[in-house]
């Protein structure tokens, strides 16, 4: 039997005005992970949170966190965000010329190293890094925004990125990001995924609809 989806809620979604409830909430609910969305206003045309923000809700969950850097250059803040509690740091390649020595300054860090994949980018590359990542990043949505809507083609990239895995007889997390909801989950499973980040889907409805948005997710 295949093991239970991780379902990942964006606090991009979340109130910001009171974030250690909203993350205490979600993992009450049932959430595996917090996954937090750092945006520059350069990588991205959006700007979010940063490494103090992160330090200041560790203290709210015993659950990992998932820390998505939509950040250029990457490299400079790897070690503030490791320190403030992050347990997985992704990057996207297009941040920085030297993604496998990124990855390997993640894992020196002590936290396991994600590669998040644009719509538009190819998977070619991971193939000559795979011993030294521990997470691959679908985006389903181009990234800087939450409530975005699903990019279908995406599912096929996920598949191959499952073959690749599979081939590598590796323990990689295989996540997908972006315009995750009921309906878009069980297509996301299907071709492979172990991991699902939602925002809206989540957050939507207030607290007391958290569990069971979070069920739905799940399939
Ligand atoms: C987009 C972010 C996503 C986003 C997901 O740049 O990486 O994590 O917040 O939000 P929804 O689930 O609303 O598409
Ligand atoms: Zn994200």
């Amino acid at each position: 039997m295949a093991a239970r989806t991780l379902i990942a809620p964006s606090i991009l979604a979340s109130d910001f005005s009171r974030l250690g409830e909203e993350v205490r909430a979600i993992e009450a609910a049932g959430a595996d992970w917090v996954h937090v969305d750092v945006m520059d206003g350069h990588f991205v045309p959006n700007i979010t949170i940063g490494p103090d923000v992160v330090k200041a809700l560790r203290p709210h969950a015993t659950i990992p966190f998932d820390v998505h850097l939509m950040i250029s250059p990457a490299d400079p803040y790897l070690e503030a965000f490791r320190e403030a509690g992050a347990d997985w740091i992704s990057v996207h390649p297009e941040a920085g010329p030297h993604l496998h020595r990124t990855l390997r300054r993640i894992r020196e860090l002590g936290a396991k190293a994600g590669v998040v994949l644009n719509p538009g980018s190819d998977i070619q590359a991971l193939q000559w890094m795979i011993e030294d990542i521990d997470l691959v990043l679908v985006m389903s949505v181009n990234p800087g925004f939450g409530g975005q809507s699903f990019i279908s083609s995406q599912l096929r990239k996920v598949e191959a990125l499952r073959k690749m895995i599979d081939a590598s007889g590796r323990e990689i997390v295989l996540e997908v990001d972006g315009g995750v909801t009921p309906d878009t989950a069980p297509r996301c499973i299907a071709a492979g995924a172990t991991a699902l980040v939602a925002g809206s889907a989540v957050f939507r409805g207030g607290p007391e609809r958290y569990a069971a948005n979070i069920a739905a997710l799940r399939g």
